[in-house]
C-alpha cells in the first residue's frame, strides 16, 4: 500500500472506528426483491431488504445489478453444470462448496466458481443490514477481541487485508478447525468453506460490488461496510458454530 492510501485508510478508519464494531440500532421493515427463478434445483433468494435500503453505503443500481445480474448468473450458471449430475443436484450449495473432490473433474472448476459464488453471495446479503444495528457483545465480542485486539486495530487490520487483495476475491472472519477466529482473504468465488472453515462473515471485493459508486475506491467501499454489517447475524453464526 502506497503512503498515500495507508494515510487514507487510517484518517477513514479514525473517523469510523466506532461504527466498525458499535452501530446505530435501526430497523426496516424486510423486503422482497422480486428476482426471476432459474430452471434447476437451484434459486436465487429473495434479498431480504429493497435495493435501496443500503443507501447511501450501497447505491440501490448496484444492487439490483449486483443481485438481479451478477447473483443471477451464478445460479443459472451452477444449474446448467448440474443438469447432467442428479445425485450432485440433490446437495446444497454448501454441500458442493464442502465436498468440491467428490464433484467430477469435467465440471469441477464451473461449480467451484459458480458453486462459490452462489453461496459467497447468498452469505453475503445476509452480512448486510441496513445501518448495521448494534456492535457484538458477550462472547462474541470477547473472541472478535482475541483476534482484533481492539476496534481501532480491527478496522485496520481489516481494511489493509481488503486493500491487498489483488484482482477479485472476499475477505472474510472465519472460524477454523480448532473454532478460533481468522480473518482470511479468498481469491475469485472461493470461500472458507473450501478449505474447511467455517465463514461468520465476509465483504465481496469485486469491482462489480462497488465500482458504480467508489469506482478505484475500494478502501471507501470496505469502510462503508463497516456501517452496513450486521452483526446480529454474524454473533447468531458463530455461536450456533460453536454450540
Ligand atoms: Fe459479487
Amino acid at each position: 500500500m502506497n503512503n498515500v492510501t495507508r494515510r487514507q485508510v487510517f484518517k477513514s478508519a479514525g473517523l469510523l472506528t466506532a461504527g466498525f464494531f458499535l452501530s446505530t440500532s435501526t430497523t426496516r421493515a424486510l423486503a422482497q426483491a422480486a428476482a426471476p427463478a432459474p430452471t434447476g434445483p437451484h434459486k436465487l433468494p429473495a434479498l431480504p431488504y429493497d435495493f435501496g435500503a443500503l443507501e447511501p453505503h450501497f447505491d440501490a443500481k448496484t444492487m439490483e445489478i449486483h443481485h438481479g445480474k451478477h447473483h443471477a448468473a451464478y445460479v443459472t450458471n451452477l444449474n446448467k453444470a448440474l443438469a447432467d449430475y442428479p445425485d450432485l443436484q440433490k446437495m446444497s450449495v454448501e454441500e458442493l462448496c464442502l465436498n468440491l473432490d467428490k464433484v467430477p473433474e469435467k465440471i469441477r472448476t464451473t461449480v467451484r466458481n459458480q458453486g462459490g459464488g452462489h453461496y459467497n453471495h447468498t452469505f453475503f446479503w445476509q452480512c448486510l443490514r441496513p445501518e448495521g444495528g448494534a456492535g457484538p457483545d458477550g462472547a462474541f465480542e470477547q473472541a472478535l477481541g482475541e483476534l482484533f485486539v481492539d476496534q481501532e486495530t480491527g478496522l485496520k487490520m481489516f481494511v489493509e487485508r481488503a486493500l491487498a487483495v489483488f484482482g477479485s476475491g472476499w475477505i472474510w472472519v472465519s472460524l477454523d478447525k480448532d473454532k478460533r477466529l481468522i480473518l482470511e482473504t479468498t481469491a475469485n468465488q472461493d470461500n472458507p468453506l473450501m478449505s474447511g472453515r467455517q465463514p461468520v462473515f465476509g465483504l465481496d471485493l469485486w469491482e462489480h460490488a462497488y465500482y458504480l459508486k467508489y469506482q478505484n475506491r475500494r478502501v471507501d467501499y470496505v469502510i462503508a461496510f463497516n456501517r452496513l454489517l450486521n452483526w446480529e447475524f454474524a454473533r447468531t453464526r458463530w455461536e450456533k458454530l460453536m454450540a
